[in-house]
C-alpha cells in the first residue's frame, strides 16, 4: 500500500491540513493528521502538570490513556477528531496553550518513536494521506507522492488567524508571527527527524495558489506517480 501514499510535509500555516483534507475527501483516502497527535500528548502532559520535557512520564500516561484518532472527516474544515478516554479534545488540542508547548514534547525522541510506530500502522492498511513534519522523511519515505508545501511568513501569518478565529480564538498579528518563527526554529533545528524537504519530493509555493490550483497540481502529481508504477 506504500505505493498509494501521499505525504504533506511544511511548516506551520503552509496550508498542509486544508489541502491534506481535501485530497482525502476526494481521492478517498485515510487522512492522518499526524500533528493532532504530538498536540494530544502535550495536552495530555499539560493537564497532568508534567514537566514538558519529562518524556517517560509522558509516555507512561501515554500508554495508559484511551487515545482515538478519528480520521474519517466527512467535512474537510473540520480537524481529525481526537478522543482521549471518551472525551472529544479536538479543540483543546489546537488552544494557544497547547500550540506554545507542542515544539518542546515534539521534540522528544521517544515521543516520536511511540507516534511514528503508531502513524506507520495507520498507513499501513489504507491509501492515506499524511500530513505533518516528517512524513516524507521519516514516516513514510517510500511514499509515491511527497509533497513539501511553503508559503511567505504573510501568508501564513493571515492563515494562522483565520483559524484561530473559526476556533473563536483571537491573537495579535504581531504575536501570531512570532509564535510561527519560533516553531519553525525549533521544528527545524531538532536533532531528531528536523523539518526538512524530503529527498524525491515536490516543493510547492501556496502563497498565490487558490486551493483548487494547488489541489489539481498534487492530484495529477499523484495518478502520474501511480501511472508510472
Ligand atoms: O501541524 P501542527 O501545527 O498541528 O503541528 C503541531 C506541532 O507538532 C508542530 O509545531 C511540530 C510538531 N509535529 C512534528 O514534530 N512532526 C510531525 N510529523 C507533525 C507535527
Amino acid at each position: 500500500m506504500k505505493n498509494k501514499i501521499i505525504t504533506i510535509d511544511g511548516p506551520a500555516g503552509s496550508g498542509k491540513s486544508t489541502i491534506a483534507k481535501l485530497l482525502a475527501k476526494k481521492l478517498g483516502l485515510i487522512y492522518i493528521d499526524t500533528g493532532s497527535m504530538y498536540r494530544t500528548l502535550t495536552l495530555l502532559a499539560l493537564e497532568n502538570n508534567i514537566d514538558l520535557n519529562d518524556e517517560e512520564s509522558i509516555l507512561r500516561i501515554a500508554k495508559k490513556s484511551d487515545l482515538k484518532f478519528d480520521n474519517n472527516v466527512a467535512d474537510e474544515s473540520r480537524y481529525t477528531k481526537v478522543l482521549l478516554n471518551g472525551r472529544d479534545i479536538s479543540l483543546d488540542i489546537r488552544s494557544k496553550k497547547v500550540g506554545e508547548a507542542v515544539s518542546i514534547v515534539s521534540k522528544l525522541s521517544g515521543v516520536r518513536k511511540y507516534l511514528v510506530e503508531l502513524q506507520k500502522k495507520m498507513a499501513s492498511n489504507n491509501p492515506s494521506v499524511l500530513e505533518g513534519r516528517d512524513t516524507g522523511s521519516v514516516v513514510c519515505p517510500d511514499a509515491i507522492c511527497k509533497i513539501y508545501l511553503t508559503a511567505n511568513i504573510e501568508e501564513r501569518v493571515k492563515r494562522r488567524e483565520k483559524q484561530l478565529c473559526e476556533n473563536n480564538q483571537s491573537s495579535l498579528k504581531e504575536q501570531i508571527k512570532c509564535e510561527i518563527e519560533n516553531r519553525d526554529k525549533i521544528d527545524s533545528s531538532r536533532n531528531d527527524s528536523p523539518l526538512i524537504i524530503p529527498d524525491g519530493s515536490t516543493v510547492i509555493d501556496t502563497t498565490r495558489m487558490t486551493i483548487e490550483e494547488e489541489f489539481n497540481l498534487i492530484k495529477n502529481i499523484y495518478h502520474e506517480k501511480i501511472k508510472e508504477t
